[in-house]
């Protein structure tokens, strides 16, 4: 069940999204947050620092689980996904980094991908998922193709690695796999925020919100999720479902 804000450029997205997510952790103080990186939810996070900092928002019981991580990049490269939120929103605010879980890329095998999952079940599950999407339909690293449950290795696509080159000094650095929580994961959060931002994000999403639920468009299983709300400044048709 698809709740749509369309806005009308990228700050107010960024604004109404900051907004949903300083709702729940003033509501839930201890709250769970499954958080995204990209581009996307940059100015999301940098909004909240800002509440932060204005005495608006208190994270000292918040925990939080990031949906992916490179492969073999350590935490303190520049392009890890450990480093973009320490960067852009652990450092600035009061969270405990000891509550902040980023899947672990650097010990490959089934084993580590089983107790990120665990982790997620012992902290009591997400109360609010952050997802971008990707050109191609991905949520988390979840590739157009196959639907994966748990928290799993993952080979990146060609037109993945071409989307993240921008980030890195040539296409060759980009990593090639990735860990990702799957989809179950995903789903199981209690509810969830879908953010979708730029001319090149509009077919992926009306795809998502509409079209067949497709392993060649992963995000359409969000279509099977009771709580999404989707804040986008894409010119998307609205449908009545
Ligand atoms: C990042 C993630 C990815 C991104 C997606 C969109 O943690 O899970 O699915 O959300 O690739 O990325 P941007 O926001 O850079 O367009």
């Amino acid at each position: 069940m698809f709740t749509v804000y369309k806005e009308k450029d990228y700050a107010s997205l960024s604004r109404r999204a900051a907004a949903i997510l300083s709702a729940e952790i003033i509501h839930n103080p201890k709250a769970v947050l499954g958080l995204a990186t990209g581009t996307t939810p940059i100015e999301t996070y940098q909004n909240l620092v800002e509440s932060y900092r204005e005495g608006l928002l208190d994270f000292s019981k918040i925990s939080s689980v990031n949906l992916d991580e490179y492969c073999n990049l350590s935490p303190d490269h520049p392009q890890s996904y450990r480093y973009f939120m320490n960067y852009h929103l652990f450092d600035r605010v009061n969270i405990n980094k000891k509550n902040t879980f980023v899947p672990d890329g650097m010990t490959e095998g089934k084993e580590a991908a089983a107790r990120y999952d665990a982790l997620i079940e012992s902290l009591g599950g997400i109360d609010l998922q952050v997802l971008g999407i990707g050109q191609n339909g991905h949520i988390g690293f979840n590739e157009p193709g196959e639907f994966i449950a748990d928290t799993h290795m993952v080979t990146l696509s060609e037109s993945t690695i071409k989307a993240n080159a921008r980030l890195f000094a040539s296409p060759d650095e980009v990593p090639k796999s990735a860990v990702t929580m799957g989809l179950r994961g995903i789903l199981s959060a209690k509810k969830i925020l879908l953010l979708a931002s730029g001319k090149n994000k509009k077919q992926a999403l009306e795809g998502a919100l509409y079209g067949p639920i497709t392993a060649d468009l992963p995000a359409s299983v969000l279509q099977l999720h009771p709580k999404v709300i989707v804040i986008t400044d894409c010119d998307i048709a609205l449908q009545k479902r």
